[in-house]
């Protein structure tokens, strides 16, 4: 394989990928489900916006801007009126399209409107879409979708480089020799989903060279299984395991402040009926967390100091440019307004 000089340097002048003012149109994890029970609401800053977030007591969340359209009151200080929510301060109240219809002093509604974001709940998480109408999925593991699933959440950290970069580190084949000490030398296949999604999935099954690959080869029945499947270049979940039990972690990332991450993992498996079904799957969850941890912790330091530019690639980097390339490909908004970055 040769390295493609003409590419290297285009993906050198991203537009997108890496940039702390932009992300992507999509959808992103706001808080998780359980923190907001029926009746609530809790204040949220998503990509450098302000939302006000609620539980109707039907069930269903509503994303609105914070601030009250009347004098600027953050609306998370009102309160939870059925499916509406009623600000503190002079007790607009705003339905769940957040047009105002109820305003005390005057005997009528004045024609006002908060803007509201579309909401989704998966892997116990609560998700805001970003922009008018969801083109595409919440985040889901490719080969757990429309499955009814089980999750712990895992931690929840701050990393000093872009969701892109931190991203990297799953498909940066060789980094699993060197860091992660792994005998496999790990070639990727990509395949995106679609606009938004791409996989790579590992092709390799090891050499003979290994004491533990032989070990493991009688599990696999093809290639090792490692795979990875971006959405929206910020969230990410990994697959990987034996053929009688794959693990499922996602990495669900945004955009903070100075180009920074604030990130989630979640365990994820798939419901299991019964008593000896939840218990086995909690120790599916647990195992799952104790895989992810080794991963992480190997080079959790790296991405606090890293200046990313992959000035010099080699052929075991191809994944990262075509991870590069499917970022640069998708819809920039900007972060803090969420108006389109290309305008
Ligand atoms: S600031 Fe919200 S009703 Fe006055
Ligand atoms: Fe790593």
């Amino acid at each position: 394989m040769t390295v493609n000089s003409h590419r290297v340097r285009s993906t050198r002048k991203t537009q997108i990928f890496n940039h702390a003012g932009c992300f992507i149109e999509g959808w992103y994890w706001a808080i998780p489900s359980s923190k907001l029970k029926a009746g609530q609401v809790k204040p949220v800053t998503l990509l450098g916006r302000e939302l006000a977030i609620y539980r109707g007591t039907d069930g269903k969340v509503v994303a609105l801007d914070a601030y009250c359209p009347h004098m600027g009151a953050h609306l998370a200080e009102g309160k939870v009126e059925g499916c509406r929510i009623r600000c503190f301060f002079h007790n607009w109240q705003f339905d769940e399209q957040g047009k105002c219809i109820d305003t005390p002093s005057l005997g009528k509604p004045v024609l006002v409107s908060v803007r509201t974001w579309p909401t989704a709940e998966q892997y116990g998480m609560v998700w805001v879409w970003t922009g008018e109408t969801p083109q595409q999925p919440v985040p889901f593991v490719p080969e757990l979708q429309d499955e009814e699933c089980n999750i712990a959440f895992g931690s929840r950290f701050v990393k000093n480089c872009h969701p892109n970069v931190l991203l990297i580190n799953a498909i940066d084949a060789h980094h699993f020799n060197t860091v992660h000490n792994l005998p496999l030398q790990i070639v990727f296949e990509k395949r995106e989903l679609n606009q938004n999604a791409i996989t790579f999935s590992n092709t390799t099954r090891g050499g003979e060279e290994s004491f533990l690959i032989k070990l493991l080869r009688p599990f696999y029945k093809n290639a090792v299984t490692y795979s990875m499947c971006y959405w929206y270049g910020s969230t990410g979940t990994v697959t990987l395991g034996p053929d009688f039990l794959h693990f499922h972690i996602m990495f669900a990332l945004r955009l903070i402040e100075d180009g920074k991450t604030e990130g989630q993992t979640i365990m994820i498996t798939r419901k299991r009926s019964g008593l000896g079904g939840w218990i086995f799957n909690r120790i599916v969850l647990w195992l799952t967390q104790q895989v992810g941890n080794y991963f992480a912790k190997g080079d959790s330091q790296v991405f606090q100091t890293i200046k990313f530019d992959l000035k010099t690639p080699t052929p075991a980097d191809r994944s990262i440019l075509q991870f590069i390339e499917h970022v640069e490909g998708q819809k920039p908004l900007l972060w803090g307004t969420w108006e389109s970055a290309k305008d």
